[in-house]
């Protein structure tokens, strides 16, 4: 048989979605699974957006522009404005969502094994993403004792080397629900002049900050506007992940016209989803505001369900709709198995997304798990006690932690 190219081999497998099987074997034989694994959110998508569709007068479906439909650009461009960003509809392009985005973004930066700087633990498809544009992530690892953030402008410092080309940052973070402070952005936008690179905004959770808090954009940043990407897209703070409507944002005239090259190739992005759109993007804050409420609510059901598990000392989550957690296990992968194998709790049990998966540095984040809030809050407490009763049963429990207790 011929062989596969070189890139396909470091295309990892979904850590999100492998488990998928063994959860369904688990429903098979009658067992309640509550899906911690996912970030597909639970709630209908806005009824105004589906009315939207319904009503569109196409009588033709031809091909879009490829930089998107003028009056997607202008939509994106008001919701840029509504949060004090400056992005003209022409230096707006229109995507399949963030993921092809910052496909696109990397490509177009970096290459030939070209290296990327990224904050660890971060969100998997990072990784394929950094593959199909050949493109080395290089890891700055975050600690869950630290809240998961970075703080020391040298940690930055000394990850750069003659090859490093950008900084991807996704701000609220997806896994860990990190909201990085105002001195991590300014030492981020300090070393991207100072070694001459381009930093990769991922904000497709900026809504969702908790506890009255506030995503700060680095667009406000007046010296770095030439480097300046941002990503963004439609998916969660409308739960619309399935319209696949996303853009890139940039004052770099050059970055634009090479990506629209690349827009060119895949000729345009889905007439109907792209007008379908508008009148959320112009009219949607509101709506998306409400979800951050009741995402900090099932924040707070997780936290509390966290900390009274013996041998957990969780970390609160800052935003998005994720905490990332250490537990008391010597595997995670393994309990993870466990749990949709062999346990049940009066007839439920869990899915998690195990840790390992979002860190790019082998060996790490072994006994962590990411735990997604896509149930409302009386569901996310059950969960936690049904976690809460997996440790306490669980035969790979760590030595230490089972004696004390
Ligand atoms: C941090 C982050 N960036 C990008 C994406 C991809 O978003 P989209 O659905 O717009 O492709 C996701 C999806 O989960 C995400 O969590």
């Amino acid at each position: 048989m011929p062989s596969l190219s070189p890139k396909s081999a470091r295309l990892q497998q979904s850590p999100i979605r492998k488990l998928a099987p063994l959860a369904r074997a688990a429903e098979a034989r009658g067992t309640d699974v509550i899906y911690l694994n996912i970030g597909q959110p639970d709630m209908p998508t806005p009824p105004e957006m589906i009315a939207e569709l319904h009503g569109l007068a196409l009588n033709r479906l031809a091909y879009a522009p490829s930089e998107g439909l003028l009056q997607s650009r202008e939509a994106w461009s008001a919701f840029f404005a509504s949060w004090g960003i400056d992005f003209s509809p022409d230096e707006i392009l229109v995507t399949a969502g963030a993921s092809e985005a910052i496909t696109f973004a990397l490509s177009v930066v970096a290459g030939g094994g070209d290296e990327v700087l990224v904050f660890e633990p971060c969100y998997t498809n990072y990784l394929s993403f950094a593959a199909q544009a050949d493109v080395k992530m290089v890891p700055i690892t975050l600690k869950v004792e630290d809240g998961y953030h970075f703080g020391d402008i040298d940690r930055l410092r000394s990850c750069i080397t003659p090859k490093t080309r950008a900084i991807l940052l996704c701000n609220p973070s997806n896994p860990t629900g990190t909201v990085y402070t105002e001195a991590e952005l300014e030492a981020v936008a300090r070393v991207a002049v100072e070694r001459d690179l381009f930093v990769i905004c991922d904000e497709v959770y900026r809504e969702f900050v908790f506890d009255s808090g506030r995503v700060r954009s680095f667009t406000r940043f007046a010296d770095l506007a030439q480097r300046i990407i941002v990503v963004d897209s439609v998916s969660k703070r409308f739960n619309a992940c399935g319209v696949r409507i996303g853009c890139m944002a940039t004052k770099n005239r050059e970055v634009l016209d090479v990506t629209l090259r690349f827009c060119q190739a895949r000729l345009s992005v889905a007439t109907a989803e792209q007008l379908m759109v508008v009148p959320m993007l112009a009219n949607g804050r509101p709506y998306s505001e409400r979800l951050c409420v009741e995402y900090q609510a099932r924040r707070d059901a997780v936290f509390a369900g966290l900390a009274a598990i013996h041998g957990v000392k969780p970390h609160r989550s800052e935003g998005s709709f994720y905490t990332m957690t250490r537990l008391p296990i010597e595997s995670c992968e393994d309990f993870a198995v466990w749990l949709l194998r062999d346990f049940t709790h009066d007839g439920e049990t869990i899915c998690l997304a195990p840790g390992a998966g979002f860190y790019v540095t082998p060996g790490l984040g072994i006994d962590e798990v990411r735990i997604a809030f896509m149930y409302d809050a009386a569901t996310m407490t059950r969960a936690m006690k049904i976690l809460d009763a997996a440790v306490g049963a669980y035969p790979g429990r760590l030595a230490a932690v089972a004696a004390s207790s």
